[in-house]
């Protein structure tokens, strides 16, 4: 099924984890990725991968904790081809800690890479969509946001945001058929979450068990969904907030 040809999609935080198995799916699909991260090298490393596997996408190294860089790099995007048809908002960092354990700059930075990034993406991107007639954002939200796990107020606070964030973007430019969809998933094997998992001294075998799944979930099973959200095939959903998560509940 090739949803996505002679579409541009742009996919940030896409050198690793979730983003970079969301910019191959889209790229496998037809469209021309624009391939987005902090770690350039990174970026560059998942370009080639597509682009070896037949594949369209171009590097972009740009940090989301930067507004100037948000709005170069929608420029950059647009530049390619003239259109820009679907944004991903993936990039994301998790501090962890509560409320008297976070550091100022903990709190600061998770809400500028986690939430003003999309609130200058999306800036940039609308007058563009508009003018072509629509467009899809999907937002990377978190199960946390929508039932807080302990010890990571600064995280789950901003992922309720992107939620909400994600719903008032979605009635605001309905009429204009921009669909603004969020994916909120649970514990995904990526580097963040082994990072978190080394962190806490336990095993992902020990995550597994928590999951009524059996295990914890791949960043291609996010990507498909975010791909399907990102499609026609999704044309009647706006202003949803899509949980993938194994039926785990937050304990
Ligand atoms: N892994 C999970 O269990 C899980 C669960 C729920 C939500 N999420 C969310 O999914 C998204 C992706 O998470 P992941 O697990 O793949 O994380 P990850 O840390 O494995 O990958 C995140 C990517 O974002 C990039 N990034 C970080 N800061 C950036 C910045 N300032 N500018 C540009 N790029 C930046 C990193 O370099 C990295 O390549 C995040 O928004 C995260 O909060 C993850």
């Amino acid at each position: 099924m090739k949803r996505f040809e002679h579409k541009v999609a742009i996919v940030t935080g896409a050198g690793g984890g979730i983003g970079s198995a969301i910019a191959r799916r889209l790229a496998e699909e037809g469209a021309l990725v624009v391939v987005t991260d902090v770690n350039g090298e990174a970026a560059a490393q998942v370009v080639s991968d597509i682009v070896t596997g037949g594949g369209k996408a171009k590097a972009i190294a740009a940090d989301m904790a930067k507004k100037d860089a948000c709005f170069g790099l929608i420029e950059q995007a647009f530049a390619l081809q003239g259109r820009i048809d679907v944004l991903v908002n993936n990039a994301g960092i998790n501090r962890r800690g509560n409320l008297l354990s976070l550091s100022d700059e903990d709190w600061d930075v998770s809400f500028t890479v986690n939430l003003d990034s999309m609130f200058h993406l999306c800036r940039a991107v609308l007058p563009h969509m508009i003018a072509a007639g629509g467009g899809a954002i999907v937002n990377t939200a978190s199960q946390w946001g929508l039932y807080p796990a302990p010890n990571h107020i600064a995280y789950n606070t901003t992922k309720a945001a992107v939620a909400a964030f994600t719903q008032n973007l979605a009635r605001d430019y309905a009429p204009d058929k921009i669909r603004v969809n969020a994916v909120c998933p649970g514990e995904i094997h990526t580097p963040m979450l082994e990072a978190g998992v080394k962190r806490s001294g336990r095993t992902i075998a020990d995550l597994d068990k928590l999951v009524p799944f059996g295990r914890i979930g791949k960043p291609d099973e996010v990507a498909a969904l975010v791909a399907f959200l990102a499609s026609e095939e999704a044309a009647f959903m706006c202003g949803s907030l899509v949980e993938i998560t194994g039926a785990q509940a937050v304990g």
